[in-house]
């Protein structure tokens, strides 16, 4: 895929979300990024402020399998910071 289409089809995933979302495209646009970099993501801000439903919202979009956080496997740094995780399903689940 040409990075102009990668660029096209991000775009339309966040014009998903942000149905969702509201003012926070840049966060967004970070989160799309470690995404497609099959990355990581650990967002922290204040108590709710949409870190849970940000989370959901990319993975109803993208049709990933949303997980809350597991605390015992994650401990303090879980409980401080409600991280939250998009999972990608098992590669071979991908189409
Ligand atoms: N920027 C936003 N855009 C849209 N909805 C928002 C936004 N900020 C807060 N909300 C509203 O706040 C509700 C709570 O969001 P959510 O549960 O995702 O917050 P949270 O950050 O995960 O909270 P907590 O810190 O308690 O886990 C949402 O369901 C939504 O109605
Ligand atoms: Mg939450």
């Amino acid at each position: 895929m040409r990075p102009s289409d990668v660029a096209k089809l991000g775009a339309i995933v966040l014009d998903e979300v942000e149905k969702a979302i509201v003012g926070k495209r840049p966060v967004l646009e970070r989160v799309m990024l470690a995404i497609l970099c099959d990355g990581h993501v650990l967002i922290e801000d204040y108590p709710g402020l949409a870190k849970t439903l940000l989370a959901k919202s990319f993975a109803a979009a993208l049709g990933l399998e949303f997980r809350p956080p597991s605390r015992r496997h994650h401990g303090d740094v879980c409980v401080r910071s409600q991280s939250q995780r998009v999972r990608p399903p098992p590669r071979s689940r991908v189409h």
